[in-house]
């Protein structure tokens, strides 16, 4: 198996003006580098006629490769609406957004579209997969818009299948899998580009305690093997699975906290 965790984080530097910065271990944070998000005064302004709602209020924060990181808040609080931009779906009304030194807030649809294939990993609540395809096939379908050829798409979808555990059901299709056994399938189509940052949506949401603990476990590990990961979710809980919770109340970040270290170290 390939370690490509590594070159992702490396290549961080060619759509950047700027070095990455490198911060040496301290002791208690693990290695940091050039932030994966840097966000500056994102506003979201959605119109309906002449009603304005602000579903973003001015939200700052950097995010730093390798790190683990919930935003919580409660229904209606702008946690969609922020994954939409740091997912590259939409654009802030003002403020801008960077991800991987790249300013995402300027972009078009055809470069956002791009940099989402090419930068992020996404985990929905509802697994989102095709319901005709098996596992690898699911999984190489990111590669496949990617234009990755055929031999190497159906190697790399393999390879991620077996990082989540399900190398002996590659063949099934989603409706012969139990629903952590799917969500462990779209946690490896996120993974299979290698992207620069996994963003999950309450990826627990749909599934069982014990199938809920082991999706949160497998973060973890891939936390620990060095990824990126963002935790969306209304759950205190599960966002003590995080190693940082940014709470989010009616569009503006109430505090960042460390809440320790629960997501290294098991
Ligand atoms: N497309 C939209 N048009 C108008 N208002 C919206 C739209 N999407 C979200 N909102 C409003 O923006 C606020 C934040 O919504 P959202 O980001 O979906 O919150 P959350 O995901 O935390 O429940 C809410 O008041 C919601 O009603
Ligand atoms: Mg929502």
């Amino acid at each position: 198996m390939t370690t490509p965790i590594r070159q992702s984080n490396g290549s961080m530097a060619s759509g950047s003006d700027t070095s990455p910065v490198w911060i040496e271990p301290t002791g208690t944070f693990p290695v940091n580098r050039a932030p994966v998000i840097e966000a500056r005064d994102l506003w979201k302004t959605y119109r309906n006629g002449t009603l304005e709602v602000d579903a973003l209020r001015g939200v700052s924060f950097e995010i730093q490769s390798a790190e683990y990181v919930a935003i919580m808040g409660p229904s209606g609080s702008g946690k969609s609406t922020l994954m939409h931009i740091l997912g590259c779906l939409d654009v802030p009304t003002s403020g801008s957004f960077r991800l991987a030194g790249e300013d995402a807030s300027t972009m078009t649809e055809e470069e956002l579209a791009h940099v989402r294939n090419k930068r992020i990993g996404f985990v929905f609540q509802q697994f989102n997969l095709l319901a005709s395809l098996s596992a690898w096939r699911n999984v190489e379908l990111p590669l496949l818009y990617a234009g990755v050829d055929r031999t190497e798409r159906k190697r790399r979808a393999l390879d991620s299948l077996e990082r989540v555990g399900l190398e002996s059901r590659v063949d099934h299709r989603p409706g012969e899998l139990s629903g952590g056994q799917q969500q462990r399938v779209a946690i490896a189509r996120a993974l299979v580009t290698n992207p620069d940052l996994i963003l999950a949506d309450e990826p627990t949401g749909n599934l069982d305690s014990a199938s809920a603990a082991d999706v949160l476990h497998l973060l973890d590990e891939l936390h620990v093997g060095g990824r990126t990961i963002v935790l969306i979710t209304h759950d205190a809980e599960v966002a003590g699975a995080a190693q940082r919770t940014m709470r989010i109340r009616d569009g503006q970040i109430l505090e960042a906290e460390m809440v320790g270290m629960a997501g290294t170290g098991r």
